[in-house]
């Protein structure tokens, strides 16, 4: 198969290639990308010369260029992560997050509709639990539960999924849909909770938990979400939605401190130390209280179920930013200062 594979040079994405290219050498991988802030060509530095990869640096709000590829590569299958998917900055700045995420999505459906034979290809759409809105103490999302999108970047995916089941009802566009909780893993961009904490640990600087630091999210490692996908692509059923997720709701608060264990853990730093950097801060607005995930379609169906425990997956993600210096210095541009400026200056 030629698989065209969106946002690859992101943190999922990447993560997603790194492990299925050298695995699957009978299929060739095109990863198309256009390379914004949160994407890091380094990431992918174990695959880049392999022959069963490609690289594409294209946008996707670029309807013509879509085209354009498909005419090139001829692809028999998208699995597409491409999107803008920091939720504070669509607060931020939401204007680039219709964009990509619903247009960019419209002009890639529109290029394998119009390429594809009835019936032929696979559009596979990497999608968030965050379209279902926000829980109270008890409940999980399941694939019935009704989308109420809090966020300008929930409901920008929450767009992008409707048009994508529209395609496969109106269009018979064979489709496919995973909707995954919270994943942390190695080459995540700094913004995002994990990353932040820890680099923020390494140099000692204040650790911004929003508002009481209660809310919970379901963690799940990276190369689960990235295998649960593969499952989903290889022996998932057409038209059907799944839930991704690991079993592992935590409150913000709680993750912080094991993160401080963590990084005491393995640096030898004093722990009490990186505790007293805790600082409480202004709240995200429209902030969503609680994620959990029921995964029984995904584990039942399919056989999936979540390798790494949220204590595993924490040590290896902690002692991959250790070792990776390289990496996060390339990251922590002159954007990456302005965005801590931006989005933590007046928070107090
Ligand atoms: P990311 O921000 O790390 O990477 C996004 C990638 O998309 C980057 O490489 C970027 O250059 C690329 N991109 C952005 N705009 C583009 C455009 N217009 N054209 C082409 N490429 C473009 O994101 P991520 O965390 O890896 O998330 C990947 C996907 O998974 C997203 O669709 C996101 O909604 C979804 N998702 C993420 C999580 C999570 O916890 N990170 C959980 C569930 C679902
Ligand atoms: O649930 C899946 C979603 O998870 C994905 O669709 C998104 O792309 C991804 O960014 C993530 O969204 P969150 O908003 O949950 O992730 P984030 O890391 O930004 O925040 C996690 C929690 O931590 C959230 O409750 C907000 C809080 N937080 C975040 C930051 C950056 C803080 O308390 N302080 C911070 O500095």
């Amino acid at each position: 198969m030629n698989i065209l594979v969106t946002g690859g040079a992101g943190f999922i994405g990447a993560n997603f290639l790194n492990l299925l290219v050298p695995r699957h050498p009978e299929h060739r991988f095109i990863n198309v990308d256009a390379l914004t802030y949160a994407a890091n060509p380094a990431s992918l530095d174990p695959i880049a010369d392999r022959p069963n990869y490609a690289f594409a640096r294209v946008d996707i709000t670029d309807a013509d260029a879509v085209q354009a590829l498909f005419a090139e590569h001829e692809p028999d299958c998208v699995v597409h992560f491409a999107a803008e998917s920091h939720v504070d900055r669509s607060i931020l700045g939401p204007r680039q997050f219709v964009r990509t995420n619903i247009e960019g999505t419209f002009n890639l459906l529109e290029a394998a509709r119009t390429r594809w034979a009835p019936g032929d290809g696979l559009f596979h759409h990497v999608s968030t639990d965050e379209v279902y809105g926000s829980l109270g103490p008890t409940g999980l999302f399941t694939e019935d539960t009704r989308y109420d999108p809090s966020s300008p970047y929930s409901a920008s995916k929450a767009a992008s999924d409707h048009l994508v089941r529209a395609y496969h009802r109106t269009f018979r566009l064979p489709v496919k849909i995973t909707n995954c909780s919270n994943n942390y893993g190695p080459l995540q961009f700094p913004e995002k909770l994990i990353p932040l904490m820890i680099l923020n640990c390494l140099e000692r600087k204040p650790l911004p938990i929003y508002g009481e630091g209660t809310n919970v999210r379901d963690w799940l490692y990276v190369t689960d979400h990235c295998e649960a996908i593969w499952a989903v692509v290889e022996r998932g059923a057409v038209g059907r939605t799944y839930n991704i997720g690991g079993h592992n709701e935590v409150r913000n608060i709680d993750v912080v401190d094991r993160l401080c264990e963590t990084v005491a853990e393995l640096t030898g730093q004093d722990v009490d130390g990186l505790l007293a950097l805790k600082t409480y801060v202004k709240d995200r607005p429209g902030h969503d209280h609680r994620y959990a995930i029921d995964a029984s379609r995904i584990g039942e169906e399919l056989g999936w179920t979540p390798k790494e425990t949220f204590e595993t997956g924490l040590r290896k993600t902690v002692q991959w930013y250790l070792d990776h210096s390289e990496w996060v210095d390339k990251v922590r541009s002159g954007e990456y200062r302005n965005w801590l400026d931006a989005n933590y200056g007046d928070r107090g």
